[in-house]
């Protein structure tokens, strides 16, 4: 057993010096001495298109050193589109970059590579994903009109539509655009669902609320059909109280080492529930921590492993209390102990070299 172990040892130990050599190898062999294949100077990378967009095209880049120069092709889906045998009026070849103008998501969505050629090889890029960027409308139907007794507290859902990247902003419209809703202590809009709390209504609350739903990447906004709030007086001329209620739970998250995370804690009631954080187990909140939205809202920048724990939320009022606590874990990317870097192999050799 020693021995195998041993002798394992020495041959895998020789196998760098024995590489070495084989990469050397084809100069020596090699008729022209200048020459060589194509080595990637740029490769293609993902892009997000949205038909909104002011130019109508994608560029694609690939650019590759190569002597004598590399000739360039591309793959969509592992198709190869045939630039020069059928010309086609969305592409077209500007060095070795891909140009598609007035791009169609049936046609041209999917996963690209770009070929660089020249007589001593062929080298294929990492893949890069062409993806179309929308946020659907909001579907026609009218919305119900919501009655609140005053006091009482409400929630305004938003129901938004699909959207692609799911990165996108909500504030509500009051009464007309582009009047939007103030958040304050009372009244919340939640960025994980798009729905407006109102912790007790009034009389001053009486409108048309309509949710707006804004995508940052693509520039693109939507809005819904309005929603009547129509606060009723009190019975006998005076509000009810009532207890705190939290109604914007957050959930168990998981987060990315070093990244940063928000979560939501907001509650109904009467008088208006005052909002405190806390990490279980722990005195303090982690320094690098910010409250916003009247404390409904705790972020975390830069999350580090010490920051993982049970997190909680308490809302109070003078009828009452209520808590929700949610878990905080982190997760690093996973680290390469050794950078492989873009090797080329020249396989017409070591194919010669195998015979
Ligand atoms: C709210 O919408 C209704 C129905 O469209 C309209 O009659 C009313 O005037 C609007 N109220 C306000 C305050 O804009
Ligand atoms: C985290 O937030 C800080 C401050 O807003 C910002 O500078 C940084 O780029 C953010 N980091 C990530 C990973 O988003
Ligand atoms: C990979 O390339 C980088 C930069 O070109 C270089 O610093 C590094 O030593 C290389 N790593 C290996 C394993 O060859």
């Amino acid at each position: 057993m020693t021995f195998t172990a041993l002798l394992l040892l020495l041959v895998s130990s020789s196998v760098p010096a024995a590489v070495a050599v084989l990469f050397n190898e084809p100069r020596i062999f090699g008729e022209d001495a200048t020459g060589y294949g194509p080595i990637f100077e740029e490769e293609p990378v993902d892009v997000v298109y949205t038909e909104d967009s002011p130019d109508k095209r994608i560029s694609m880049n690939c650019r590759a050193r190569a002597n004598p120069p590399a000739a360039y092709r591309w793959r969509r889906d592992n198709w190869e589109i045939k630039l020069m045998e059928q010309p086609d009026e969305h592409y077209s070849l500007v060095g070795g970059n891909l140009v598609i103008t007035n791009p169609i998501q049936k046609k041209h969505a999917g996963t690209y590579v770009c070929v660089a050629k020249n007589i001593y090889g062929t080298v294929i890029s990492k893949e890069a994903r062409v993806k179309f960027g929308f946020v659907e409308e909001f579907p026609d139907e009218e919305r119900e009109p919501v009655r609140v007794m005053e006091g009482q507290g409400v929630v305004l859902l938003c129901v938004p539509p699909k959207a692609w990247p799911e990165e996108v902003t909500y504030r509500w419209i009051y009464n007309e655009f582009p009047v939007f809703l103030h958040t304050d202590r009372r009244r919340f809009v939640s960025q994980k669902t798009g729905n407006l709390y109102i912790s007790k209504v009034e009389a001053q609350d009486a409108g048309n609320y309509s949710c707006f739903v804004s995508s940052p990447i693509i520039g693109k906004s939507v809005y819904s059909k309005f929603t009547t709030l129509i606060p009723l007086p009190p019975d006998d001329g005076e509000e009810r109280k009532y207890p705190a209620d939290i109604s914007v739970k957050f959930g168990d998250t998981t987060a990315m080492l070093a990244s940063n995370i928000t979560i939501e804690c907001f509650a109904l009631g009467n008088p208006i529930p005052h909002i405190v954080w806390r990490k279980v187990d722990s005195t303090d909140l982690p320094a690098n921590h910010e409250i916003s939205e009247s404390g409904a809202v705790l972020h975390l920048y830069n999350v580090q492993y010490e920051d993982v724990g049970a997190y909680e939320c308490e809302a109070i009022n003078t009828k009452g209390k209520d808590w929700h606590k949610a878990w905080l874990y982190v997760e690093s990317a996973p680290e390469w102990a050794e950078t492989i870097n873009n090797t080329q192999v020249d396989i017409g050799f070591v194919r010669l070299y195998a015979i």
